[in-house]
């Protein structure tokens, strides 16, 4: 069974997928973590995105559930404690706006859930990757509080950011996310929309 949860960066994805994971006995399968892992490994080659769309897409991208945790691996590599990392947040949405990236998670993606039951968040699942997903959410929250719940995190990690500059990285990354011409952040038909202002 899919259970898909959409939503922009912030929403309570995670949060939610997690919670609900849990009570369902499901996998908390989180997509964006893929996009997230290509672009660790771009960033820790010291690749230009642009001039090796090619190579990326031949990546070897393995999703493992180690001790109930969600871990990514790119051509052997565990990126899983470099996910999070500031600056992977927006090169993730950068790298994600490229088709053969997509066609790569998506083939990643499909070859996990078709041996499991999943809890399944992302940008493009109930839309696009399981249109058929047995039950869609699309949350969705203000800018304001999605950039103070984020703030909260850096915080707790020790980073000094303020909350300007995040709200505008917030901005920067929905724009990106809902404009791209493949696969764009929307509310997929028949999701039940959850205000998680
Ligand atoms: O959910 P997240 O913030 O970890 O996702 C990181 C980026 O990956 C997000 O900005 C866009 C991209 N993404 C996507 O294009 N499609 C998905 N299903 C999930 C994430």
């Amino acid at each position: 069974m899919i259970v898909s949860i959409d939503g922009p960066a912030g929403s309570g994805k995670s949060t939610v997928a997690d919670i609900l994971a849990n009570k369902l006995n499901f996998m908390h399968f989180n997509s964006g973590s893929l996009y997230r892992a290509v672009a660790c490994y771009l960033i820790a080659n010291n690749l230009k995105m642009d001039e090796n769309v090619d190579l990326l897409s031949k990546l070897d991208l393995k999703v493992e559930f180690i001790d109930g945790v969600q871990h990514v691996f790119a051509n052997g590599t565990d990126f899983t404690s470099h996910l999070r990392d500031n600056e992977v947040s927006s090169a993730s949405s950068y790298v994600s706006k490229f088709k053969p990236i997509r066609q790569l998670v998506d083939d990643c993606q499909r070859k996990f859930v078709s041996n499991n039951n999943v809890v399944i968040e992302g940008r493009d699942i109930g839309s696009f990757v399981f249109p058929n997903a047995e039950f869609k959410f699309y949350l969705d929250c203000s800018v304001e509080v999605r950039a103070e719940r984020r703030l909260k995190e850096e915080q707790a990690k020790g980073t000094n950011i303020d909350i300007e500059e995040i709200k505008s990285q917030i901005i920067e990354r929905d724009k990106r996310d809902k404009e791209r011409p493949i696969a764009p952040l929307v509310v997929p038909k028949n999701a039940t929309i959850i205000n998680s202002t």
